[in-house]
């Protein structure tokens, strides 16, 4: 009897991984008919999310912040729950006693510099860092982190060493004239990104995407070009994928989620001057748990989507849990319906065989 008893509970025994309920710490939530589907699809699994500051026109002062905010709240359906952390994105004009009265209120969690040029609407960015000096020094004053794409925009440099090239050039000159600012590299894509913040002291962080840690540059370009893999910054070759799944599974605190998740409708992507930009929202945890199951580091899945990115940003964990379960194949939809147009869900490649609860 109980023989019988142990055998069949092992033939129903299925593995399953409770985590502390996540934080997406680089989200881009879009605005109108966009953002009422996206949002949601957000907020099933994340508590809260550091919300991109990109839209036309940006979200450059603490009143647009919180307008933004409220559009966002009003777009959540009833029942669910989510909050959305603010920032603001920085221009030549940014005011910093706007910034700091933002900061001060609890309004706003970060400030995010997009170098005039580099990615999806970024042209009201930094074209001349000198002419936001003032803004950074009051930022490692009162400690609000400065969210960093960083790229550079000159040309000459090609797209692949463009990051690499902007640590050296920009990144570290402003992080050595500005000591004490706090600084997340945002959706590192190289070893050399993943050095650098490696190497930092506790003033600097990085977030790394879903994407990238299943991707390389093969992906997008061989064998047909594959527009829905296309995201700034570009995946890169091999050997930085593997440099990204290294520092992702480390469990160093310094790296957490930030999945960068960027929906266009697929018209706009399916172009021939496409958008750059992957939608993981939906189906980034079980992704996730793929990857850092294939890393045989599953037990550091919970400090780099729930821990790390709340320490950073001193906020406490939530307190909610979320359940995964290992089984059948998740089905996810290849997209979702936007009053915007269809938005492809980006496809990991492989049977995701972890679900969420
Ligand atoms: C982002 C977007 O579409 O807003 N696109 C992307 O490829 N990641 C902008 C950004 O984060 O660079
Ligand atoms: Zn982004």
């Amino acid at each position: 009897m109980e023989k019988g008893r142990a055998s069949v509970y092992r033939l129903t025994m299925t593995q399953t991984l409770t985590l502390r309920r996540p934080d997406d710490m680089h989200l881009h939530l879009r605005d109108g008919a966009m953002l009422n589907a996206v949002l949601p699809e957000s907020a099933r699994h994340f508590a809260r999310a550091i919300v991109m500051p990109n839209l036309v026109p940006p979200v450059v002062t603490a009143r647009d912040a919180a307008a933004y905010r409220d559009r966002i709240l009003a777009a959540l359906p009833q029942g669910m729950r989510f909050e959305p952390l603010m920032t603001l994105y920085l221009t030549e004009a940014t005011d910093p006693e706007d910034v700091a009265a933002a900061h001060a209120s609890g309004l706003v969690k970060a400030v995010k510099l997009y170098p005039a040029g580099a990615t999806t609407n970024s042209q009201s960015g930094v074209k001349d860092f000198q002419n936001v000096r003032h803004v950074l020094d009051r930022m490692a004053e009162i400690g609000l982190p400065l969210c960093v794409h960083g790229e550079v925009t000159d040309p000459a440099v090609d797209i692949f060493d463009r990051e690499a090239v902007f640590i050296d050039r920009v990144l570290d000159p402003i992080r050595r004239a500005t000591p004490g600012l706090r600084v997340v590299m945002e959706h590192i894509t190289t070893e050399e990104g993943a050095a650098y913040a490696g190497a930092g002291d506790d003033t600097l962080a990085a977030t790394i995407t879903t994407h990238h840690l299943v991707i390389n540059r093969n992906h997008i370009l061989a064998g047909g070009i594959r527009p829905h893999y296309y995201c700034l910054p570009v995946a890169k070759r091999e050997k930085h994928r593997l440099a990204l799944r290294r520092a992702a599974t480390s469990g160093a605190a310094r790296f957490f989620l930030g999945t960068d998740s960027a929906p266009h409708p697929d018209h706009l992507k399916e172009h021939a001057c496409g958008c750059a930009g992957c939608f993981t929202a939906t189906n980034t945890l079980s992704i996730l748990a793929h990857v850092f199951e294939e890393e045989g580091a599953l037990d550091r899945l919970e400090p780099f989507t729930s821990l790390n990115g709340a320490a950073f940003y001193g906020l406490p964990p939530n307190p909610g849990r979320i359940t995964l379960e290992k089984g059948a194949p998740a089905a996810y939809p290849a997209k979702i319906d936007t009053g915007a147009g269809p938005v492809t869900l980006f496809d990991p490649g492989f049977p995701l065989a972890w679900k969420v609860l």
